[in-house]
């Protein structure tokens, strides 16, 4: 049976994902779930991160979707091996579930003059080494350098990061990880709450540094992915629905839902255990 696209993230970061792959893939269905009930999963351990990843996942399955976005950085971190490796095989050998770290790790080198990337993400991300370890498979004389920003999802999800408090923690985490190594020119958003701090961000950035945001490529690669798996886009209803799910209260997702993306959509409460 035909489905969605699944667009999975632990809350409303992924959203910045869905706005890519909707302006780029118009036609194509979607189905969003944000886990906003247990977010963030940027703290927690990699036995909760994978269970409740699978979670996740096993409902978007439910749903007919024949291909799953992990959107979050942190489940892409944490999740997406032991699945795709181990319960894929086992139980949904015609699904495929895709990270968003794969697709940003083998394109950042050709974005960095002097070599040197700065990674801003989650605590959990970031003691993945999941990015300096794929990125050093593309670009060995690259060097990578991590910083967490544990402030930033809160700010995010409370709306808060125009206050001066959420301005002080922006500012921090930058001249933090800058201290480590001025040469950085490149700095990947490696969450996908982030982008909606750019404009907070490139105020406290010197000239010269860019920063970079995986929406747009994260979108592409699945065009291209989608191309070189025709079976898979076989599998995806093409009516340009869009459906958005949350497991916490409906009305407090909808509060948010502009901040992040321009849309008329309302989303829906349900439980996926
Ligand atoms: N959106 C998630 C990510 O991209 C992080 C948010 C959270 O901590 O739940 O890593």
């Amino acid at each position: 049976m035909k489905g969605p696209i699944g667009i999975f993230d632990s809350g409303y970061g992924g959203l910045t994902v869905l706005k890519s792959i909707q302006d780029l893939m118009l036609e194509y269905d979607c189905l969003y779930l944000g886990d906003n009930a247990r977010a963030p999963y940027g703290t927690r351990s990699f036995e909760v991160i994978n269970q409740y990843t699978l979670e996740a996942v096993e409902y978007l399955f439910s749903k007919n979707c024949p291909l799953i976005i992990l959107a979050c950085n942190t489940s892409s971190a944490k999740a997406l091996r032991n699945i795709q490796q181990t319960v894929l095989p086992k139980k949904f050998p015609d699904k495929k579930v895709l990270g968003v770290i794969r697709p940003t790790t083998e394109e950042i080198g050709n974005y960095s003059k002097s070599g040197y990337i700065g990674i801003m993400g989650t605590a959990g991300t970031v003691v993945s080494n999941s990015y300096p370890i794929e990125i050093a498979k593309f670009f060995p004389n690259v060097h990578v350098v991590q910083q967490s920003c544990p402030m930033w999802v809160p700010l995010v999800e409370n709306n808060s990061f125009n206050e001066e408090g959420g301005q002080y923690y922006i500012q921090k985490y930058i001249a933090e990880l800058l201290e480590k190594e001025p040469r950085i020119d490149t700095i990947v958003l490696a969450c996908t709450h982030y982008p909606l701090l750019k404009s907070s961000i490139e105020k406290y950035l010197p000239i010269g540094v860019n920063l970079f945001d995986q929406g747009n490529l994260i979108a592409q690669k699945l065009i291209d992915y989608l191309k070189k798996h025709s079976d898979t886009d076989q599998q995806i209803l093409k009516n340009g629905n869009v459906e958005i799910l949350t497991t916490e209260a409906s009305d407090k997702f909808d509060g948010h839902l502009n901040l992040f993306y321009d849309t008329k959509n309302k989303s829906r409460t349900v439980q996926i255990i």
